[in-house]
């Protein structure tokens, strides 16, 4: 049996330095698979229940399709369906998917609901993105840096902008890996002080830094995400002024290392956080990054369940 086997995954920092590794070293061998096209169903006849509180993309495509080319099923449940915490508390749907469902994946507002779900439910449950953290994309994000050079374990890497919930992961992600993080945020919007003191209990914590420029030098990736996240439309026009001097632009890109790439886990704001060309010129490896959501999850589905 896989040693994941039963496990959730709420942030990321559930696994250990070696756990992360073999997730990333599953995800390299099921994208090879796929890319030869050569069926792999271990998860024949199994099943994942997909509950969103919140609009996708990216998560929902590539979980539902990573669970059908695994031989398992996803259904997805819109915000209108479940109602968690509305119709039904977190927990009573946590015991009840148990009933019929062999992983639950969560995408909501606050992780402590997530929690609830979870230390409810009998079955993996895997973060689909919180208000606070997102690791899945953090596994994408890692297997995508380790494609580009190579390795993750001393890579350096700048995240510029909002302190948010994909910030808070890849700072686990970069602890458990061995990257060095760094976090340029305006004033009072850096990384909540939990995550960084987490972070240094599992590793190097990122450096924090109030100025971009600092941040990107030497960095081999530059990582940017949106300046209002799902839930915080209100204060989108008072952070656009706020966050002005964070947006990567070409003259913050050739401070970054000569081989420096772009990352951003998308949906992006192209005039905001990060220019048109950036994000559409040579160093982004956005849809790659985007891409590899599906190749990593797959990779932890299959441990999670086997
Ligand atoms: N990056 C990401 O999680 O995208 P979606 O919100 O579209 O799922
Ligand atoms: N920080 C963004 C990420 C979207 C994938 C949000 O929470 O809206």
């Amino acid at each position: 049996p896989s040693p994941l086997a039963g496990r959730d995954c709420l942030t990321l920092a559930e696994f250990s330095p070696q756990e992360v590794r073999l997730i990333l070293d599953e995800a390299v061998k099921i994208k090879g698979l796929q890319k030869a096209r050569i069926p792999y169903r271990p998860l024949r006849g199994r099943t994942l229940a997909m509950v969103f509180q919140k609009p996708s993309n990216r998560t929902r495509v590539s979980f539902e399709v990573g669970m059908y080319q695994l031989g398992g099923h996803a259904l997805s449940l819109s915000p209108q369906e479940i109602q968690m915490g509305k119709r039904e508390s977190p927990s009573d749907t946590g015991k009840v998917l148990t009933r019929y469902i062999d992983a639950i994946m969560v995408r909501t507002f606050d992780h402590a609901e997530l929690e609830e779900l979870a230390a409810a439910a009998e079955v993996p449950v895997i973060n689909g993105l919180t208000d606070t953290h997102h690791p899945c994309q953090a596994l994408a994000d890692l297997l995508t840096v380790r494609e580009q050079f190579g390795r993750v374990e001393g890579t350096k890497i700048a995240y510029i902008g909002d302190g948010n919930n994909v910030a808070h992961s890849l700072a686990i992600g970069c602890a458990l890996t061995g990257a060095k993080l760094s976090i340029a945020h305006p004033e009072g919007h850096g990384p909540d002080e939990d995550v960084i003191r987490l972070s240094s209990e599992l590793g190097e914590p990122p450096k924090l830094t109030q100025d971009p420029e600092e941040a990107v030098a030497e960095a081999q990736v530059v990582y940017t995400d949106v300046w209002a996240s799902m839930g915080q439309e209100a204060e989108a026009e008072e952070r656009r002024r706020k966050f002005a001097p964070y947006q990567v632009d070409e003259r913050l890109m050739s401070l970054a290392a000569d081989d420096a790439i772009f990352l951003h886990c998308l949906p992006a704001h192209r005039g905001e956080e990060v220019t048109a060309d950036v994000i559409d010129g040579p160093r982004s490896r956005v849809f790659d990054q985007a891409e590899n959501r599906l190749h990593a999850q797959k990779a932890l589905l299959y441990l999670l369940l086997s």
